[in-house]
């Protein structure tokens, strides 16, 4: 998979990919992220990149322009399965598009700042528009990590353990069951019997039962 994240502030958005399993997808040859400044493609030689919205109002608006210059180039580079823009007025984030989007080959991902872009950019390029949450963000570069997180680790070959995103929350629409490490009693803490059984069709049975019970507790919503 490639992807090209387009943003005002590469710097913000650089250290999530330098780290843990984001890191070891790219040195492993599984993601390549390039980072592209809008500024380089500024209108002019001050750099300006953004101005105030017609109509008035607070705020400034990213210009068409650099913009359009960015996406002419990639696209005349290669094809693309899918330009996103991370903004706060979109469809929320969720398993199932993360799962969708780790299986195309090339993306896109434009992130707004101030009051966003032109709204000529979402109309004419833009094919999916994603929000990370009901909250406002100064800027889309977190949202764009957040993202890339969370498509990148279900890349098969990214996770050492072929199974483990299968039974992250959320795949089957459940929360995750409770799980626990050594030592057996810490302080008369003690971890469930049955984990120390061994017996595995019912510590299936037992974590099933344990992640419908918490879904119910903390979100019944995804029932
Ligand atoms: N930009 C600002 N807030 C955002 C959010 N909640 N999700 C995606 N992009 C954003």
């Amino acid at each position: 998979m490639r992807i090209d994240i387009i943003t005002v502030s590469p710097e913000l958005i650089k250290s999530p990919f330098e780290h843990s399993i984001i890191k070891r997808a790219i040195d492993k040859q599984l993601v390549e992220v390039h980072f592209h400044n809008l500024r380089d493609y500024a209108v002019n030689r001050y750099g300006k990149i953004d101005d105030y919205q017609f109509g008035g109002g607070a705020g400034m608006v990213l210009m068409i322009e650099p913009i359009d210059k960015c996406l002419t180039e990639l696209f005349a580079a290669r094809k693309y399965d899918d330009v996103i823009y991370m903004t706060p007025d979109a469809q929320r984030l969720d398993q199932q598009c993360a799962n969708q989007l780790s299986t195309a080959e090339n993306l896109i991902i434009l992130t707004g700042h101030y009051k966003g872009v032109d709204q000529r950019i979402r109309d004419a390029y833009i094919t999916k528009e994603i929000s990370i949450g009901d909250y406002v963000l100064s800027g889309g570069e977190l949202a764009a990590a957040v993202l890339c997180d969370a498509v990148i680790r279900l890349i098969p070959g990214v996770l050492g353990d072929e199974t483990s995103a299968l039974t992250d929350s959320f795949q089957d629409n459940l929360l995750a069951p409770p799980v626990y490490t050594r030592p057996a009693d810490y302080k008369g803490m003690k971890v469930p019997d049955i984990l120390l059984t061994g017996d595995f069709a019912r510590i299936d049975i037992w974590r099933h039962e344990q992640s419908i019970k918490r879904t119910q507790e903390i979100r019944p919503d995804l029932l």
